[in-house]
């Protein structure tokens, strides 16, 4: 995408039967849908159901053999930036995600990311380790990061009920991610 506002996934991470993800992405499309500049589309792994990685050669190639693999470039092609809403699963995030971030490489460059992440302390150990996979993509993640707690965001650590100040740092997230996924255009 190269014209107009930019485009934005939000890309859930999980993909469990039961998962709290889903509340979650709805909530960060939910605070974006007010927003005129940018537009936002939910990326749901679960949907995208990759293989683990079955690509002859490192992505990095560009030379993708698999269809469901050239189909998942053009999907995170298609975007200027992203927003990834990850759990964090023993201090780590999800093998989804680090299979789909490891499945094509030259459409995750020069795109900026941010982070909404969920946990007993908030993910945030999740989103330390995204950020490092980040820097060797290519994709600039920005520093404000929305930490959702499993114990006071989730009614009985089942229903999602985020506290109010979330939203002010959701749409920091944002602000930052539009604002970069908008100037890095310049680089592609
Ligand atoms: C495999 C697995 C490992 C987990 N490990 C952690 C953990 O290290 N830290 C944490 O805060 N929560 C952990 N949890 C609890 C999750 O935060 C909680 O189950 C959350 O709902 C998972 O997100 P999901 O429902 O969208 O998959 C773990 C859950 C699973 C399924």
């Amino acid at each position: 995408m190269t014209a107009g506002v930019p485009v934005i996934a939000v890309v859930l991470a999980s993909t469990r039967p039961g998962r709290k993800g889903e509340g979650v992405a709805r909530w960060v499309l939910d605070q974006a849908s007010t927003r005129t500049d940018a537009t936002f589309e939910l990326v749901d792994l679960a949907d995208v159901a990759l293989p683990a990685l079955d690509e002859p050669v490192p992505p990095a190639t560009g030379r993708y053999s698999q269809a469901h693999t050239r189909a998942w470039a053009d999907t995170v092609d298609r975007f200027d930036g992203y927003v990834f809403v990850t759990p964090e699963y023993n201090h780590g995030y999800p093998g989804s995600l680090k299979n789909a971030l490891d499945r094509v490489y030259a459409e995750w460059n020069t795109k900026a990311a941010g982070f909404v992440s969920y946990g007993v302390d908030g993910g945030t150990r999740a989103v330390e380790q995204l950020r490092q996979v980040m820097a060797t993509l290519k994709i600039a993640d920005v520093g404000p990061q929305v930490a959702l707690s499993m114990r006071d965001d989730f009614v009985g650590f089942a229903e999602f009920a985020p506290r109010e100040h979330h939203s002010a740092v959701m749409t920091t997230v944002l602000d930052d991610v539009i604002g970069w996924a908008r100037a890095l255009r310049t680089l592609r």
